[in-house]
């Protein structure tokens, strides 16, 4: 069967070109006015669809749910399922770390971006992570005090909530607060990690004083099954419960923070003004319009989603087979790997915090500029290499104000796609960066190490480096929480996955594989995984289908690296004709659950 399962097949169950074809059609004889398309509430039809939660853990879509049918949106059950995250899933993402929101308000017919991002404390400057001229060690910077950045998760909680909470602040917390007082089961997941030799030598999870108490209980890693209580994290999100965003942005947690970071073997110079500092950035998403009618929208600099989704689908595009006797599987699966190594190379090069430099972010996902950009598609076993949207669009080249990028990454993210009972949406992509991220353990919770997903190096050559370390900056993110509307202007698609550098991947995989090659929301997820960022392309081998298209691409001359033990994390809703379908990543634990 070959690479049957990474391309368009007869029986797919959804021809996403036809149907977008006759929705177009539909929505162009309907929208014959400008005020047609402002949707008023009266004109809003009723939702009928129903409400889902998909996450990284069933205790989690729990209490997400539980909020819905309390009557709660999108981003009070965000808000619970994250919560519990934070405790059943320390590893991934938390209170101590960031994200990304997207959200749809249905009525209003809006999306907004929540950018929870960390960001840099006032005093750090563009060699933050350099010592005698060279950059730290990887291992040295990412597991220190020097890599935590200013936690953004409360006011993302705070100011989305503000913006279209339903149900009371208070009400939020409380699933997590019980589950951390009453104990929750360690997973297998989470077992998996402590146990882990080779996670246990690259991080200090059992050397820090309060994550050892916490994960190694007389020095053994907690088991499987074993019941957790976290009282500490308990009593922190009582606190922010009743007080809201100042318990943790000032007083007594607040000041933990800062004593930890700073009091770290490599320390940080955090201090109370960069908590109390902190604030949410509300963004407009970046979205693009395919030639199918469908739009596809995510998270704008300092995220990569949106320059990174829209390019990817643009250039499959431009580059999928034309010629009857060219479309076989292998030539749409080339389509993919090329468009993928195209945007990873201008990524890497151009995104950073827009607020500090300029990301050509809307050039990028040009198609004028994605014409050309096709065009130098890279043989497979060349190099790869930005290209120049400046000269592209006949302006002043931009690809010599940066220099290469040096940024590098590991694993400690998760994803929540949440579509609620009046058809509102939130796609949030979480992180703490690192498996843990800095191991350092505060009142309950985990702090990040996301500065190291600046580049530590700040220049190459005389070229300053675009993602450099930066006084309030925030460092480039991968994650792409990313929504995709229908012809019809509807919501389609939720969809996101954490995985570091490869979360670019992972997400494209689910747009590629439910609106080109007509997959489920589960098939596509299913997929293997195939990264095409630099000279390899890494292909997942131990999933269904991965070994064929490991030997096909290099049959076509890529050189392949075989990956096993792949860490996506996709959570996929899908809206269709007859209601919701969702899709979970069997790679971690997480399900996708309809409100009944
Ligand atoms: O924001 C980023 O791009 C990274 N901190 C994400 C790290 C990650 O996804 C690790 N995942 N498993």
């Amino acid at each position: 069967m070959a690479l049957a399962s990474c391309a368009p097949g007869d029986d797919r169950p959804f021809n996403a070109t036809e149907e977008a074809r006759r929705a177009a059609d539909a929505a162009q004889q309907t929208a014959t006015s400008e005020t047609d398309a402002i949707a008023t509430e009266a004109e809003v039809d009723a939702w009928t669809k129903g409400a889902m939660v998909a996450a990284a853990d069933p205790r989690a879509v729990e209490a997400g749910l539980e909020m819905l049918r309390q009557g709660g949106s999108a981003i009070d059950a965000a808000i619970a399922v994250h919560a519990v995250l934070g405790l059943v899933e320390p590893q991934s993402s938390g209170i101590g770390g960031g994200a990304f929101m997207v959200y749809y308000d249905r009525d209003a017919d809006e999306i907004t971006v929540f950018d929870g991002r960390e960001v840099a404390p006032a005093s750090t400057t563009p060699n933050h992570f350099m010592k005698g001229g060279k950059p730290l060690g990887f291992l040295e910077a990412w597991q220190s005090g020097k890599a935590v950045g200013v936690p953004g998760q409360i006011a993302l909680y705070k100011t989305s909530h503000e913006a279209a909470g339903k149900l009371d602040w208070a009400t939020l917390f409380q699933p997590a607060i019980k589950l951390a007082e009453d104990g929750f089961e360690v997973s297998p997941r989470l077992a998996g990690l402590l146990a882990n030799p080779r996670l246990r030598g690259a991080v200090r999870l059992d050397d820090l004083p309060a994550s050892a108490d916490y994960f190694y209980p007389n020095g053994e890693p907690l088991p499987v099954g074993f019941i957790r209580t976290n009282p500490d994290y308990a009593a922190t999100l009582s606190a922010i419960a009743e007080s809201g965003p100042s318990a943790f942005y000032e007083g007594e947690i607040a000041q933990a923070i800062v004593d930890a970071v700073n009091s770290d073997a490599n320390p940080g110079a955090m201090n109370l003004e960069d908590l109390a500092d902190y604030s949410v950035k509300i963004r407009p998403a970046l979205c693009g319009d395919r030639a199918d009618g469908y739009r596809i929208c995510s998270a704008p600099p300092p995220s990569s989603g949106g320059v990174t989704q829209n390019m990817i689908m643009g250039l499959y595009d431009l580059l999928e087979p034309t010629e009857e006797a060219d479309m076989t599987e292998e030539n749409y699966l080339k389509a993919f790997i090329d468009a993928q190594r195209l945007a990873y190379a201008d990524r890497d090069h151009y995104v950073a915090d827009s607020d500090f430099v300029t990301v050509p972010a809307t050039d990028l996902i040009n198609p004028a500029y994605l014409r050309v950009r096709a065009k130098e598609a890279f043989a497979p076993d060349a190099t790869t290499h930005p290209g120049d949207p400046g000269l592209a669009l006949g302006r002043d080249p931009v690809r010599p104000l940066w220099g290469e990028d040096a940024t590098e990454h590991g694993p400690g993210t998760t994803h929540i796609s949440i579509v609620d009972a009046d058809g509102n949406a939130v796609s949030m992509t979480a992180t703490v960066e690192a498996a843990f991220g800095s191991s350092i353990m505060v009142k309950g919770f985990m702090l990040n190490n996301e500065l190291t997903d600046f580049s530590r190096q700040p220049a190459k050559g005389t070229k300053p480096v675009a993602n450099a370390p930066g006084p309030k900056k925030r460092p480039r993110s991968s994650m792409s929480p990313t929504l995709v509307f229908d012809p019809a202007g509807d919501l389609f698609m939720v969809t996101g996955s954490p995985g570091g550098n490869s979360i670019v991947a992972y997400v494209s995989k689910t747009l590629v594989g439910v609106l080109e090659w007509g997959k489920s929301a589960q098939e596509a997820i299913d997929l293997p995984n195939i990264i095409a960022r630099g000279d390899t392309v890494g292909v997942e081998i131990d999933r269904p289908g991965g070994m064929e298209a490991a030997d096909a691409l290099r049959e076509l001359g890529y050189n392949v690296e075989e990956r096993e033990g792949e860490n996506s994390g996709l959570h996929v809703i899908i809206v269709r004709e007859d209601g919701l379908e969702g899709g979970a990543d069997p790679r971690r634990e997480g399900i996708a659950k309809a409100l009944e």
